[in-house]
């Protein structure tokens, strides 16, 4: 039987696309989903393993940035849908090295729009590009405000400025070619399968670990947390009923100052490792702070929710409980990456395949 649609997910080993490829996979049956991934640092197989098995999925190793990989693929396929997410997304990484923000974020990004043109130019019915974004791209806020899908771009670092311009790159596509585009920029993530470099895993392998957990400046930097899987039913929200053309911002309402977060971290830690309340506290130190650090993230998603009657389910501390439960109870997965052996996953799982 013909698949109801054919969807590529970009970037599907990562942290949030390993989420958005399970919702897919497990919830649309009727629905091809191929995920194509490089396998970057960041892209992890051992993400995907209790549904690499179902008929509906199929993983195609790709670099985005190799224009002919990617026309190969479109053509191989013939997709209906796109919902791209791979990215380099630490903004620390791209700090001390940009390049790969640009060929990735930028020139990927641009050969999946032209394949996407180049497949649909007879026909854009029921097609959509779908690129997911983040909030840092509208820059930084004060201590009042909200980012709204009006807000002017000012993105002050190497990732942001590199998401902003394949925002723009999307938009020129949708406005100039007639491309079927929708954006969605949201908040800093949280939850299960994040790479342990983000501040939430690092901060509990470290407590874990008893080895300190470094706060950037002061810790006053703010931000707006929402845990994966609420952006992932935004994500399938939008893919299915967003109208063409338009932005949606995802956020969680719940914006922490990075010190207050931690400390609510170490004592949920504390209480789940049965150590002697305030212990993991005393395991934080202040560190040089990053270089243009942006001070504080704040989505208002209200054009989400009441368009299109999207709304976050978990409770911040119960979402980063149920983070610390994942992390606990999967600390071979959180080894495997420490020790650099899930990278040999694909070779194991997929050569000769
Ligand atoms: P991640 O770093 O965990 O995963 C990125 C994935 O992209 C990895 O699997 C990696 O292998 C893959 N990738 C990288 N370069 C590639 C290339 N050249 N070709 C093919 N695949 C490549 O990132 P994430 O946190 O899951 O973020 C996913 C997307 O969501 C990104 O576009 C990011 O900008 C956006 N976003 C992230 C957050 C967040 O808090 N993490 C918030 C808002 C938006
Ligand atoms: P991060 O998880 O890198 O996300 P982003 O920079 O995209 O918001 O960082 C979240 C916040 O935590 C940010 O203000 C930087 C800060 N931070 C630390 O204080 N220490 C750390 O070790 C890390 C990784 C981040």
């Amino acid at each position: 039987m013909a698949p109801e649609k054919t969807i590529l997910v970009t970037g599907g080993a990562g942290f949030i696309g390993s989420h958005v490829v399970r919702r897919f996979v497990t919830k649309y049956p009727g629905y091809r989903i191929i995920n194509a991934d490089k396998l970057t640092y960041a892209g992890n197989l051992e993400n995907l393993t209790d549904i690499e098995e179902k008929r509906n999925y199929l993983f195609e190793k790709t670099d985005i940035v190799n224009k002919q990989a990617v026309s190969d693929l479109f053509f191989k396929y013939r997709f209906d849908g796109i919902i791209h997410l791979a990215a380099e997304s630490h903004v620390d990484r791209s700090i001390t090295a940009p390049d790969e923000f640009v060929h990735t974020n930028i020139v990927g990004t641009v050969n999946l729009l032209n394949a996407a043109l180049s497949l649909w130019k007879e026909d854009t019915e029921g097609k959509l590009f779908y690129h997911i974004s983040t909030d840092e791209v509208y820059g930084s806020l004060g201590r009042v405000g909200l980012f709204t899908e009006e807000t002017a771009y000012d993105p002050k670092s190497p990732y942001s400025a590199s998401k902003a311009s394949s925002d723009h790159m999307v938009r020129a596509y949708g406005h100039t070619f007639g491309l079927p585009v929708i954006i969605s920029n949201c908040s800093n993530n949280y939850g299960p399968n994040q790479f342990p470099e983000k501040l939430i895993p690092l901060a509990i392998n470290n407590i874990k670990n008893n080895r300190s957990i470094p706060v950037y400046g002061k810790g006053e930097n703010i931000r707006d947390w929402l845990y994966v899987e609420d952006h992932a039913s935004a994500i399938d929200l939008i893919f299915h009923k967003g109208k063409i053309g338009e932005t949606y911002n995802i956020g969680g309402n719940n914006e922490w100052k990075n010190i207050d977060l931690i400390k609510l971290l170490c004592k949920i830690m504390d209480r789940k490792l049965g150590r002697q309340e305030g212990s993991s506290e005393k395991l934080i130190i202040y560190v040089k702070d990053r270089p243009g650090h942006d001070l504080r993230y704040a989505i208002d998603s209200s054009k989400l929710q009441n368009e299109l009657g999207w709304a976050p389910i978990p409770e911040f501390a119960a979402g980063l409980e149920k983070t610390v439960d994942w992390y606990l109870s999967n600390s071979k997965w959180l080894e495997r990456i420490i020790s650099g052996d899930y990278e040999k996953y694909y070779d194991r799982m997929y050569s000769g395949r």
